[in-house]
């Protein structure tokens, strides 16, 4: 391996970044989501705990607020909340490999102490009939040390030959290692099978250079969208556990819906076959901005995901003036209660509470309310939602938040068909793509609880423990800080606030 020599292109985003981040102003980022140091940002990559420190870098073009050939931006934390941006670590510099991008991967340590990145080099493979590049994908590896990384002079280390027949050479990509109890490394990659359905394929290496093809751990088959991106293999609370984010969805019910899509499958991988046979399948988050998850075991043993906060189809949003683009979400403790995947924000979100407002045991019906206190877009509010013993019990609950005379978002439960509804179509976005989004809790209860983590441009909403969750961007202006409740029909609340700093 040659030792550390910053390239041309390396360099030039180094020097961009660190000179234009002084031209942002803190307040306009998010106080506690990882955003982009400058530019853009889509998917978490290299999501690890290494030395001592989280580390999270993220698909990166620094020069504006648009997808471009990738880089690998790079931020570290101590409690996964409070992020401190590093130099830029990988660039678009290596001709054969990645001249075209360094495409999502995720990153382990090593036993000799390196910091092992494994990502998708993109390159060009001629052109098409029309003139345009054509691109093969590709995955690599690059060593470091949490700052400076090195990209092995024997890279690729996986090429599309070792792929069943008929697969594709173009989507071959979003490597997700690990290391096994054994010593031995795993890896599992997206890739599209000869219908140009997507499948996901599992590789091993007793080094973590040298490969070998597994199997096809899970075939799409046309059911869920296209080709599927980002996979994640992981077992938790006895189970294995799938994260996908498929292309191009067809909607299912208020389960799935149109676009660009998660998938959870559930199941168990046959060790002989090292197949997954799937016991279910369920979208990850039900909200709109939510996409490409990635997760880690932290050294305590909780298995923690982060996803891209955005939606491809909604980029539209992003205005050429703006210095960054995209955010993370907070970090998710996952687990599997009942077969089914449950969210949690990180419990070091608490170390952030700033002082508790807490109105138990009102009672609503007809008039909108604001409670004392109750207000903000930095927050974190935890609302108990369940009928009174009244004649007149409640049809609809709404919670108004991030609100002023003009712009609202809302949340609204019916418990007749158990139908939650995410809204910001009052948010003030000039845009036409989606701003509302509907699903079903589960039995329909009349009993809901309720937490949304507000940050600033930001609601992510969990449900019943985690039972679902949906997250959204916000466009309105921060001056718009009310938050109110409203039924039709009686309630009694429980209502906890906190500001998040
Ligand atoms: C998902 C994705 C990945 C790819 C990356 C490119 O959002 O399309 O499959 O590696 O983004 O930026």
């Amino acid at each position: 391996m040659s030792s550390f020599l910053e390239s041309a292109s390396l360099s030039e985003a180094r020097v961009y970044e660190k000179h234009m981040e002084k031209f942002i102003a803190q307040e306009s980022r998010p106080c506690f989501h990882l955003s982009p140091r400058v530019g853009w940002m889509n998917d978490p990559n290299g999501f690890s705990y290494y030395k001592g420190q989280y580390h999270l870098f993220y698909q990166y073009n620094p020069y504006a607020t648009v997808w471009a050939p990738m880089h690998w931006g790079h931020a570290v934390s101590d409690d996964l909340l409070t992020w401190k941006h590093l130099p830029a670590a990988l660039a678009p510099d290596a001709p054969y490999d990645d001249k075209e991008g360094c495409f999502s991967g995720s990153a382990i340590e090593m036993p000799d102490g390196r910091h092992l990145l494994m990502y998708t080099g993109v390159s060009a493979n001629g052109h098409h009939t029309d003139g345009t590049v054509k691109t093969k994908q590709t995955q690599c590896i690059a060593l470091g040390d949490g700052v400076d990384y090195v990209k092995l002079d024997c890279n690729p280390v996986i090429d599309a030959s070792s792929l069943p027949k008929g697969s594709s050479s173009i989507d071959f990509r979003d490597p997700k290692i690990w290391r096994e109890d054994d010593g031995t490394y795993r890896a599992v990659i997206a890739s599209r099978d000869a219908n140009g359905s997507g499948q996901i394929v599992m590789y091993k290496s007793d080094d973590a250079i040298k490969w070998e093809f597994v199997s096809v751990l899970a075939r799409n088959n046309g059911r869920w969208g296209y080709m599927w991106e980002c996979p994640d293999l992981f077992e938790l609370d006895g189970y294995d556990v799938l994260l996908l984010s498929p292309q191009d969805m067809l909607p299912e019910g208020h389960e799935f819906y149109s676009g660009n899509g998660t998938l959870c499958l559930i199941g168990h991988v046959d060790k002989e076959t090292g197949e997954l046979i799937e016991q279910s399948a369920t979208n990850i988050d039900h909200g709109i901005d939510f996409y490409a998850t990635q997760t880690l075991l932290t050294p305590d043993g909780r298995r923690v995901m982060v996803a891209w906060m955005q939606n491809w189809d909604s980029i539209a949003g992003a205005a050429p003036s703006m210095r960054w683009f995209g955010q993370m979400t907070v970090p998710r403790e996952l687990s599997v209660r009942e077969g089914r995947l449950y969210q949690w924000p990180v419990r070091e979100l608490e170390a952030h509470r700033g002082q508790k407002v807490l109105h138990k045991d009102v009672r609503l019906g007809g008039d909108p309310v604001v409670l004392d206190g109750v207000k903000g877009r930095v927050v974190d509010l935890l609302v108990d939602v369940r009928p009174t013993d009244d004649d007149y019990p409640y049809q609809e609950f709404v919670i108004w938040f991030a609100r002023d005379d003009k712009f609202h978002c809302s949340l609204r439960y019916r418990p007749a068909t158990g139908r939650l509804v995410m809204s910001r179509i009052h948010a003030g976005s000039r845009r036409a793509f989606v701003h509302h989004r509907k699903c079903d809790v589960d039995g329909a209860p009349t009993h809901l609880s309720l937490r949304l983590v507000m940050d600033r441009h930001s609601v992510e909403v969990f449900v019943n423990e985690g039972r679902l969750t949906l997250t959204m961007t916000i466009p309105t202006d921060l001056s718009a800080d009310m938050i109110s409740f409203f039924s039709r029909g009686f309630v009694t609340l429980d209502v906890e606030k906190y500001d998040l700093s």
